[in-house]
């Protein structure tokens, strides 16, 4: 531990040591590309530059990597055109630095940002043009776009169109669609990627490859294989969806004194096998009620409908629940995206705010659940989120049209035979590393506590909740070994599927992170 402390404090002094003159080349080199323009220098950030840091900054969404202690990348590249972007993969690799790609900068552990080798880091923020065509009801989506501002542009030309993605508005279209992209319409409609028809990326060599010149097998890989294996995504094309000109939304919460285990246990039949115009998630959290710790059940939903017939079909299905009118919320789809981000409804320009939310100190970890949970479990698990004090669980229900896609259509393989998707959630507000280690160790004990009720063999993860608990590469001799640990927990099957479109398109590892797809072993040369 100290050894590694005192590597990357070595690393650092080394990269400061140098960055004047690293600057230097990786200028004189981009200024050599073809296309180049004089602009060049002014998108690239050194450590000296008295804006890197607020540029560093403007894409950390977790407050734990925001610290001195943090490894920092010598230069931001903040591209704004296309070739900019072939320039920076072709002048990173000449000078022999690790390349980091930030879009949103959501990412849960925060690589896209962070690395413990000397690094560089692609921002795309500028890169986030949305051109929607109505008539083929699809759209090109530049991967710096946020989801808000996809929502946006699609209510400005239509009312009754929408598109199957997260419901955190600041999350980046680069990151969250080559992970998968799940939100509230996942059921009727799949995933992102289930609606990506096309996609561009510039690869290894620079080359900007659309969906017919990268062929079948990358093109299924940067649909929920991550898109930082293979190169850098420029743009999506994605369908768009049918939504209804009114859905309706509802928030219900339950104490373990209100009935609470009946309806969450009920709920684990119901949400995965109802109609799939309805997305019904299930929040659990240990809390304060009278001085007396007891647990919150919180239902939140999203139907592609009227009320009416909402109350009807939970008043049949899910009677425990006990769903009145009054309960719900009829209102159009754009404005049901606020009320689920926790906006005011009605004031859809909140959805083009990039710096919606504080970023909180946060850590996730995710599961697969395959069979409900009995009750007396149950029982046992809300003694559990009560002893720890205050991580949550969020189930998200499959079923509907993610069983009806096979597991082998893109790389994303989480499908039929999951009931839910779990969510290990634990926040805090302060820096304290006594704070951090705590609620650390609280979550894993969780998700430790969960083994016997969740997937096996592979125990399933979701790539976009990401998770360096399960595992870690270094790109050395055992980048094989090391990429199978967590690989097959968030790509199952269609690991080694994913390893051999690797190899063909980046033998060499240049585009390499904690949890990247590694190369075959004994193919290319590490670098
Ligand atoms: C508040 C919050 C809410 C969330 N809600 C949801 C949700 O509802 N549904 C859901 O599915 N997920 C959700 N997520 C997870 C989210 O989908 C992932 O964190 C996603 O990877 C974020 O994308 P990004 O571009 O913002 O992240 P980044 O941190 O920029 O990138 C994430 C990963 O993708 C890579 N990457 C980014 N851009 C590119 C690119 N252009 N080309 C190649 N690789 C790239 C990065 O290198 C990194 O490995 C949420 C996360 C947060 C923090
Ligand atoms: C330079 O840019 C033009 C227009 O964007 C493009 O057609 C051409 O292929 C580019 N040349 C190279 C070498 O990338
Ligand atoms: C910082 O970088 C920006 C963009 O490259 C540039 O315009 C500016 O002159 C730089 N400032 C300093 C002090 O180097
Ligand atoms: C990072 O730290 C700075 C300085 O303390 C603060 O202003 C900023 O809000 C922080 N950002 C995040 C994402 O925590
Ligand atoms: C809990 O369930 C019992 C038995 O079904 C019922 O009588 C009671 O009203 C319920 N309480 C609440 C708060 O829903
Ligand atoms: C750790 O977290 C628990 C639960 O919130 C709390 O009771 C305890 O005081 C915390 N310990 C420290 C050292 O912060």
């Amino acid at each position: 531990m100290l050894l590694l402390l005192l590597l990357s404090f070595l690393n650092l002094s080394c990269s400061w040591a140098a960055s004047g003159s690293v600057y230097e080349t990786f200028l004189h080199c981009l200024t050599h590309q073809p296309n180049s323009t004089n602009q060049v220098s002014s998108i690239v950030y050194s450590q000296k530059n008295a804006s890197y840091t607020s540029v560093l900054r403007a894409y950390i969404r977790n407050a734990r990597f925001n610290s001195s202690a943090t490894p920092k990348p010598l230069l931001v590249i903040t591209p704004l055109q296309e070739s900019h972007v072939q320039a920076a993969v072709i002048c990173s690799k000449q000078v022999g630095y690790q390349l980091k790609i930030r879009s949103g900068g959501h990412d849960f552990e925060g690589i896209s940002y962070i690395s413990e080798t000397p690094f560089f880091i692609l921002d795309m923020f500028n890169l986030r043009s949305i051109n929607i065509d109505m008539k083929e009801e699809s759209a090109w989506v530049e991967a710096g776009a946020i989801l808000g501002e996809l929502y946006y542009r699609i209510w400005e030309k239509s009312k009754v169109h929408g598109f199957p993605a997260g419901v955190c508005p600041t999350v980046g279209v680069g990151g969250h669609l080559s992970g998968g992209g799940y939100g509230n319409m996942m059921r009727r409609f799949g995933l992102s990627i289930d609606n990506v028809v096309d996609a561009k990326i510039i690869d290894i060599k620079g080359r900007i490859l659309d969906r017919k010149a990268m062929g079948e097998d990358l093109f299924w890989a940067l649909r929920g294989g991550g898109g930082a294996s293979f190169g850098v995504v420029l743009s999506y094309k994605i369908k768009l969806v049918p939504v209804p000109e009114t859905v309706t939304v509802f928030r219900v919460e339950r104490l373990l004194e209100e009935n609470a285990t009946d309806v969450a246990y009920k709920f684990q039949f119901v949400a995965p096998k109802t109609d799939n115009n309805l997305f019904m998630r299930m929040l659990l959290q240990p809390v304060i009620r009278n001085k007396k710790q007891t647990v919150r059940v919180t239902i939140m939903t999203l139907y592609l409908g009227g009320a009416d017939s909402l109350v009807s079909l939970l008043g049949k299905e899910f009677p425990q629940l006990g769903l009145r009118k009054e309960d719900c919320r009829e209102m159009s789809w754009i404005d049901s995206a606020l009320w689920w981000a926790s906006l005011g409804v009605g004031n859809p320009k909140t959805l083009l705010d990039r710096n919606l939310d504080s970023a909180k100190f946060l850590k996730r970890k995710s599961d697969y659940l395959q069979k409900p949970i009995p009750k007396r479990s149950l029982n046992l698990i809300w003694k559990t989120l009560m002893e720890l004090g205050k991580t949550g669980l969020v189930f998200n229900p499959y079923g509907g049209r993610m069983d009806e896609i096979p597991e082998s259509e893109t790389a994303f393989p989480h499908r039929a035979g999951n009931l839910f998707k779990i969510q290990y959630s634990v926040n805090w507000d302060s820096p304290d590393i006594e704070l951090e280690k705590n609620y650390t160790s609280q979550i894993r004990s969780l998700h430790s506590f969960m083994t016997p009720f969740v997937s096996k063999n592979p125990r399933s993860a979701y790539l976009n909740y990401r998770d360096l608990d399960i595992g870690i590469n270094h790109n050395g001799e055992n980048r094989y070994n090391e990429g199978r640990v967590y690989g097959v927990k968030y790509f199952n099957e269609n690991f080694d599927r994913l390893v051999k479109v690797k190899t063909i398109v980046d033998p060499e590892n240049f585009f390499w992170n904690e949890q990247s797809i590694p190369p075959q072993p004994g193919r290319g040369r590490r670098l």
